[in-house]
């Protein structure tokens, strides 16, 4: 029998979910919670580790991504959805899993190294930061989760878990912990409207689901082209121009793609067209996600009840793994 494949993902509710949430893990959530028991997080506790000073902020974006959710299709019937930090024994398991990580390790991980740079935190990196992923893999393992679909950034998370998982069952002589397999999005990484790598809310270059039919038009309108593309006889890039990037993945008539492609690299098309053919494809993606988005927030409270009981049966099984980890360590005083 193959066994069964128990998923978890999460996002950091920093701000409400943009398309390259979307292409990254979102699009793969939906598609997997029909094969799948699926977790899925609002890691408030690691959005902390850089904006412990903004609680509110985190606090009201809990909602923000918890309504994209929904309004993506995640389905709170075949998808169970928590809150990070109404899992208490994801902190003690982070305590625990700390002795097997050294500090160079967390130093060299190529994603904690990135958004370091990016943030600027240089030498002054909090404690809190660095062992983020040391608390990642206690939020993979407490669920016993087998699959993380991530973006392609995410991998050194999940490779830092497993050699975490392997220590510790080594360690304990047990077999308490399971190593997970990542799976890495077809589009592993949208690039930003500026044409820049990553979309990301950082680099405000980012549209959002939830951004109206108007902002989605304007955004488009400012999106990075072909630099050299000045007249609309010139033949113009097709690769590297964000325009068609974005046309190639949420167009469906591929043939038609395919001819602009041609005329653009011949000259004769400008770019305010394809800009409008974009803005039209991508309301079309959005609308119905929108509209869902709108119903929803009509009554908040509902879908945080929906999150709350995601939550509760996330307490179950993490009070599960928690008494069998402790076993393991001897911390099982009271029988
Ligand atoms: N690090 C992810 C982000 O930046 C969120 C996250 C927290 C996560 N824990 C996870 C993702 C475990 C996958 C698995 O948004």
């Amino acid at each position: 029998m193959k066994e069964k494949k128990i998923i978890l993902t999460g996002d950091r509710p920093t701000g409400p979910l943009h398309l390259g949430h979307y292409v990254g893990t979102l699009a793969n959530r939906v598609k997997l919670q029909e094969t799948c028991m699926q977790y899925v997080m609002l890691a408030d506790v690691q959005a902390m580790t850089d904006y412990y000073e903004h609680p509110e902020q985190v606090r009201k974006n809990v909602l923000e991504v918890a309504l994209d959710y929904v309004a993506v299709g995640i389905d709170p019937q075949k998808t169970t959805i928590f809150i990070q930090s109404m899992i208490p024994e994801i902190a003690e398991l982070t305590i625990f899993y700390l002795n097997f990580v050294t500090i160079n390790r967390l130093r060299r991980n190529p994603t904690v190294k990135t958004e370091m740079q990016q943030k600027g935190m240089g030498e002054n990196v909090s404690a809190g930061f660095l062992m983020y992923p040391v608390s990642q893999a206690a939020d993979i393992t407490i669920v016993k989760a087998n699959l993380v679909p991530v973006g392609g950034d995410q991998l050194p998370m999940i490779e830092q878990t497993n050699e975490i998982v392997r220590a510790f069952n080594r360690t304990y002589h047990s077999d308490v912990l399971v190593e997970a397999e990542a799976l890495v999005a077809q589009t592993e990484r949208l690039s930003g409207i500026d044409g820049k790598a990553k979309m990301s809310k950082s680099l405000g270059n980012a549209i959002y689901l939830s951004d109206s039919a108007d902002e989605v038009a304007k955004k488009v309108m400012q999106m990075y082209t072909d630099p050299d593309h000045i007249r609309v006889s010139d033949p113009g890039k097709v690769e590297g121009n964000t325009v068609f990037t974005y046309l190639d993945i949420f167009d469906p008539d591929t043939q038609e793609v395919a001819q602009l492609k041609q005329q653009y690299q011949k000259g004769g098309l400008g770019d305010v067209v394809l800009k409008k053919r974009l803005i039209e494809v991508l309301n079309a993606f959005l609308d119905p996600i929108r509209e869902r988005r709108n119903e929803l927030a009509k009554d908040p409270q509902a879908v945080l009840e929906v999150v709350y009981e995601g939550t509760r049966k996330t307490q179950e099984v993490a009070q599960q793994t928690m008494a069998e980890v402790k076993k393991a360590m001897c911390l099982d005083y009271v029988k």
